[in-house]
């Protein structure tokens, strides 16, 4: 196993101290990072001491160590998984050869847009989450949202560590890069489109961490397969705390779900309006806002056929998500079925070779994966008493990226007139008067065990403390 050395600057598994440039480059990135956290981070909680989760080890049964830290002084660190002895390519032209420990000259380039395309979303998310803590619903949420914050900082610096490590000179100006772009900013926003929408309310945090996150598990899957084998050992890493984000974006549209049954339950009726007087969040709204994030973060996954995916899988650099599932590796025969759009209102199926479809291949398993929470929300609605339904709108409804792009579409899929997408849209999205009224929820909460009273509490703590522990203490 690797060496874990927790008391350096920066805590790392990589062997920094017997590294010495290496080290001085990231211990000279390491205080402008502090003052991005300090400016961009979560607003006004710097002095507060959170109950924190933190990363010092890889390995399985006690990679974490959790205590009360201020946000500023999260011990950041550099961890990758342990190494597979004689780890072999597993996938595209080169499969079966040994792994790469240095990024190939002429993937250079390729690597290096995936590192910082990915590294990117990181800090994005912190700062679209800049204000949330203000309107937090309890203290463990509060904390749950400084939870993701510090890890998505920690995957910021897991992706700097391998453009410092692996790419010289370019790999340190990417570095700053990645933090001189902001969510939202006009001149310089983020990469990726997504990144770029404001999370003023805690509705849109729980599905963003349940959506977008999601799609984060995904993209990380498919690095976790690259024959670059430090940068698969960075992503496996990461997914071991991917999974808490989505876990609080699962549990938060499940309490918001409970506490609407509560009050359906309470006024004996499921009318919207009365559910909004009582404070609550009627189902019709929640189905408009995972409409909105579901298609939003679909697009992340790329056109449905680009030769960038199939070169990609060619030369080994990004595999699809748990590619030890398929059992040809090489994908050169295959074909892929694609539904497109043809004409004014048809659909036809093209065959597309497997290779440039890699894309579609993994937005079909995130979407399958995302399938699994409304199950379960369904459940729970129909255990209620009520037919109503949450359903995921078709993966070609509302994208904005690749052949459905701009293309009318029904969130059941159907394709429609533009006229009729300008009159429907506004009934499939949230509307100005849902997201005043969501706003409108969003007030403090912040004595220990109490919430606020449009979300039910959690069926448990964190690590075993109590709901009603003192995650953040005021
Ligand atoms: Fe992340
Ligand atoms: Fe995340």
């Amino acid at each position: 196993m690797s060496n874990v050395n927790l008391s350096d600057r920066i805590p790392n598994n990589v062997d920094l101290a017997n590294d010495r440039t290496l080290q001085r480059a990231l211990e000279h990135w390491q205080p402008h990072f502090l003052s991005w956290w300090d400016e961009m981070g979560p607003h006004d909680f710097a002095e507060r001491d959170v109950y924190l989760r933190t990363a010092v080890g890889v390995d399985a049964q006690g990679w974490a160590s959790y205590g009360y830290v201020r946000m500023p002084e999260y011990r950041w660190g550099i961890f990758l998984a342990d190494q597979v002895p004689d780890r072999r390519i597993g996938f595209g032209d080169m499969l079966g050869q040994p792994v790469w420990q240095q990024v190939p000259g002429e993937f250079r380039t390729q690597f290096r847009r995936l590192i910082v395309t990915q590294g990117d979303t990181e800090p994005a998310s912190v700062e679209q989450q800049h204000l949330l803590g203000h309107t937090c619903p309890s203290l463990y949420d509060l904390r749950n949202l400084f939870q993701v914050n510090v890890e998505e900082g920690r995957h910021l610096w897991a992706m700097v560590y391998l453009l410092h490590a692996y790419f010289g000179r370019d790999g340190r100006e990417e570095a700053e890069e990645l933090l001189a772009r902001h969510s939202g900013d006009i001149d310089k926003p983020r990469i990726l489109g997504t990144f770029n929408e404001p999370i003023s309310d805690w509705l849109s945090f729980f599905c963003f961490t349940y959506f977008t996150d999601r799609d984060g598990k995904y993209q990380l899957k498919s690095l976790a397969e690259s024959s670059f084998d430090p940068l698969a050992r960075t992503c496996r890493f990461m997914l071991t705390e991917e999974a808490h984000h989505m876990f609080v974006g699962e549990t938060g549209i499940s309490r918001v779900i409970r506490r609407t049954l509560e009050v359906m339950k309470e006024l004996g009726t499921d009318d919207p309006v009365a559910i909004r007087r009582a404070g609550a969040i009627d189902l019709p709204l929640l189905q408009r806002y995972l409409n909105f994030w579901f298609s939003s973060s679909l697009d992340l996954f790329g056109s449905e056929i680009s030769s960038n995916a199939a070169t990609s899988f060619a030369n080994g650099i990004k595999g699809r998500p748990d590619e030890a599932h398929y059992t040809d590796h090489i994908a050169i025969d295959q074909g892929f079925e694609l539904e497109v759009p043809d004409g004014d209102v048809g659909i036809r199926v093209e065959q597309v070779p497997m290779r440039n479809a890699m894309n579609e291949v993994a937005r079909l398993a995130y979407a399958k994966d995302c399938e699994m929470g409304l199950k379960r929300w369904n459940m729970m609605i129909g255990r209620a008493g009520h037919d109503f339904v949450l359903t995921l709108p078709a993966v070609r409804f509302r994208r904005a990226i690749g052949s459905w792009a701009d293309v009318p579409t029904a969130p059941d899929g159907r394709r429609i007139g533009a006229t009729d997408y300008a009159q429907g849209i506004g009934g499939w999205l949230p509307s100005t008067a849902d997201r005043a009224h969501v706003q409108s929820l969003m007030q403090r909460v912040i004595e220990p065990g109490k919430m606020a009273g449009w979300v039910a509490p959690p069926d448990r703590g964190i690590n075993n403390m109590s709901v009603a522990y003192e995650y953040v203490r005021l």
